[in-house]
């Protein structure tokens, strides 16, 4: 019988994981796009590893700037704050200007992540009250100056009356003229549901990251919230699958990321695996992404964030289970 399996491994056990990483890290060198079967070391594991490696050449930024990228799912908890901090980090590395606005009013936790807390003196709602200039409140990441981050307002306040799409917009067109220039990506951490935040959320954005788990309940989600991008008009909508587990999609305990993809019928910008890596580089607010040696969560955001600014995609690809040999009986059963 055909089995899926899936392109970025969890980890196994260490020489495995640094077996992956090895490869991964020392394909950087290759002036091309490759896609690489990964043999993993130790007998058991018998999982066909695939990987979209990295390239040696600066990508090439498509489409108008600022690209206002939306980072949505509809349900909470599957991603969304992770995924802002770490393609934010990643695009920053890679030398684009960044600013990432959290727009998760209610439940504000960007600024966390990124270890940015306690340097946001201003918010949005200030700025549009006239109280502080729009530079006042946007904080610069200490490790990337080229990452800015704007809060919308202070954390456990509701969303302020009167601020909704059009106050977002404006902020939007604050940022494309300031005279140090517009950035390349304005990048909106959205908050979850589908009410009024979430609304004000996608309102200045072309494009949308969705990110969703595998499973039903996301799913159903994702795809309520794809219909809803696509009223709005947001066509460029791709999605990232986070938190796979290759041994629970091989146990079919889990859904394979071609299974999901075939739900929602979305272009694929990333797999991200489950890692104990991702939850504690947010408890020390150092973005997965900056690990070094890498983690295989951070290759897989940093991969994902190099098809983004190129409006590129990627496979899920089904590898099918090895033919049984033949024992000496089948011989007779035909
Ligand atoms: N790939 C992953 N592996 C392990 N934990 C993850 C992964 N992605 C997210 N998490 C954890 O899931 C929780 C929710 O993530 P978060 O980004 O805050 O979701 P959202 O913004 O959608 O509510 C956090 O504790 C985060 O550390
Ligand atoms: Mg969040």
């Amino acid at each position: 019988m055909a089995s899926l399996q899936l392109l970025i491994s969890n980890p196994g056990p260490s020489s495995f994981h640094s077996s992956l990483l090895y490869t991964l890290t020392s394909l950087h060198s290759f002036d091309r796009r490759a896609v690489k079967p990964i043999k993993p070391n130790y007998k058991n594991y018998n999982t066909t590893i695939q990987s979209v490696i990295q390239w040696n050449r600066k990508p090439q930024l498509a489409g108008d700037t600022p690209r206002v990228v939306v980072i949505t799912s509809g349900k909470g908890g599957v991603g969304k704050t992770t995924t802002t901090a770490n393609l934010g980090l990643s695009l920053a590395r890679l030398g684009f200007s960044i600013v990432a606005i959290d727009a998760d009013v209610g439940l504000r936790n960007l600024d966390l992540l990124l270890g940015l807390e306690n340097r946001v003196n201003y918010t949005a709602i200030e700025v549009l009250n006239g109280d502080c200039r729009l530079d006042q409140a946007l904080v610069r990441d200490k490790r990337w100056s080229n990452f800015e981050l704007l809060c919308i307002s202070k954390p456990r306040s509701k969303l302020p009356m009167g601020f909704g799409g059009k106050a977002l917009i404006w902020l939007v067109d604050a940022l494309k003229s300031r005279p140090e220039g517009s950035p390349d990506f304005i990048l909106i951490d959205c908050p979850a549901g589908i009410d009024a935040g979430f609304i004000t959320a996608i309102t200045p954005a072309n494009e949308a990251v969705l990110v969703t788990t595998p499973d039903i309940t996301s799913l159903r989600d994702a795809d309520r919230v794809t219909g809803l991008l696509e009223c709005d008009g947001i066509k460029d909508i791709k999605m990232i699958v986070n938190r796979i587990r290759t041994d629970l999609i091989r146990g079919e305990d889990m859904m394979s990321v071609l299974d999901v993809q075939e739900m929602l019928g979305l272009a694929l910008l990333g797999v991200i695996p489950e890692d104990s890596e991702v939850i504690r580089s947010a408890n020390r607010g150092y973005p997965l992404v900056l690990n070094n040696p890498p983690t295989l969560a951070g290759l897989a955001f940093e991969q994902a964030a190099w098809r983004l600014v190129e409006k590129d995609s990627m496979k899920a690809v089904m590898v099918e289970e090895e033919p049984k040999k033949r024992g000496l009986f089948s011989f007779f059963g035909r």
